[in-house]
């Protein structure tokens, strides 16, 4: 049996009896995806029933003041959810006299409306054949057919998404939907899956190669810090500059630069000759011009290095002086040397 009609038979006998599942108004369908977006069924059934409740119709939910829609969502937390569903409730009722669009593509227009929102409704309330991604989606699909692509990277996204695409049941999309969700809900889990007397074991790749646990494949995403770097790059009359080993941990290491002064944000001009590391470098007259009007990113795995390389002309400096003509033989970061390369370019 093709996959798809194992799910929706398995559905037809073990799917969850939920309001949202009575009707096909795309008001309660659209409410209830918006709701289940980060969110347990168990956690959101409430919340859409007091909803409801409040809102029977999108033009009862267009006329609430927006204070009273976030109380009756408090709790369930991203209240950009909340906001945006206002905002769309207000602009149906306006724009378009209550009517929902009735394809995918045009449900995607309205604000907070997603891929997979969309989706979910255009296949449940207008048999529009579109497959719905969501988490248990991807952990059901990644088994199955044994895919370890990470599931939040671009490559990831659609190459799930093209294939969710390739299995839907066209003639019931909606169903079929449902069914892979709620099958990835109650069956396939992400912890404590029930792959015994499993309806897909006979197929599924992940069971049969014992990598039920590490499937799906997620991605860390590492949080990229931003550094702001201004260097101080001296020239004084005697054709000199000043050029510091970087000391200490951290990056480059041994490695030489100009004068760093490091901000926590970006900094002009006038904040820059208040400082300290400024003020006692050039004690005497110095004047400055910025090198890049717009930052250099140098990125690096972690961190984004956001730089600017202010141009210093003054008479003299204190601190141990080092010839322009051999600042090439120094050992520099990359961001540096590429900076000398257009500076002495353009210098000579
Ligand atoms: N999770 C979010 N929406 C769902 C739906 N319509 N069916 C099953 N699980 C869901």
């Amino acid at each position: 049996m093709i996959l798809a009609k194992q799910l929706v038979y398995w559905y037809l006998q073990n799917k969850r009896d939920l309001p949202w599942r009575k009707t096909k108004d795309p008001y309660r369908v659209w409410l209830s995806e918006i709701m289940l977006q980060q969110t347990r069924v168990a956690q959101g059934l409430p919340y859409f029933l007091k909803f409801t409740e409040a809102f029977p119709t999108v033009f009862d939910l267009a006329k609430a003041n927006e204070s009273e829609v976030l109380k009756l969502w408090q709790g369930l937390g991203y209240y950009s959810r909340a906001r945006n569903l206002h905002f769309t409730a207000k602009f149906l009722a306006k724009e378009f006299n209550g009517v929902f669009p009735n394809t995918y593509k045009e449900l995607l227009k309205l604000k907070g409306v997603g891929d997979y929102t969309a989706s979910a409704i255009a296949s449940i309330c207008y048999a529009d054949p579109v497959a719905v991604v969501d988490g248990n989606v991807y952990r059901v699909l990644s088994r199955y057919f044994g895919i370890t692509t990470p599931i939040n990277s671009t490559k990831g996204i659609k190459e799930f998404k093209e294939l969710a695409q390739t299995l839907i049941d066209t003639s019931q999309p909606g169903v079929y939907n449902q069914a892979i969700m709620d099958f990835g809900a109650i069956r396939c889990k992400p912890q404590n899956p029930l792959c015994t007397d499993c309806p897909l074991a006979n197929g599924c790749v992940a069971l049969a190669k014992n990598q039920i646990k590490e499937l799906p494949v997620k991605e860390k995403k590492i949080k990229v810090k931003k550094r702001y770097f201004n260097y101080l790059v001296v020239i004084t009359e005697n054709n000199k500059t000043v050029l510091e080993e970087r000391k200490g941990k951290g990056i480059w290491q041994g490695l030489y630069q100009f004068p760093l002064v490091e901000t926590p944000k970006e900094m002009n001009e006038k904040e820059l000759i208040e400082k300290k590391e400024f003020t006692s470098l050039f004690p005497k007259e110095a004047t400055i011009s910025l090198f890049n009007n717009k930052d250099i990113i140098h990125k690096l795995s972690h961190q984004h290095l956001f730089t600017k390389f202010w141009v210093v002309k003054t008479k003299e400096v204190s601190e141990k002086m080092v010839s322009w003509g051999t600042v090439k033989k120094y050992p520099v970061p990359v961001l540096i040397d590429k900076f000398l390369e257009e500076f002495l370019n353009k210098k000579s």
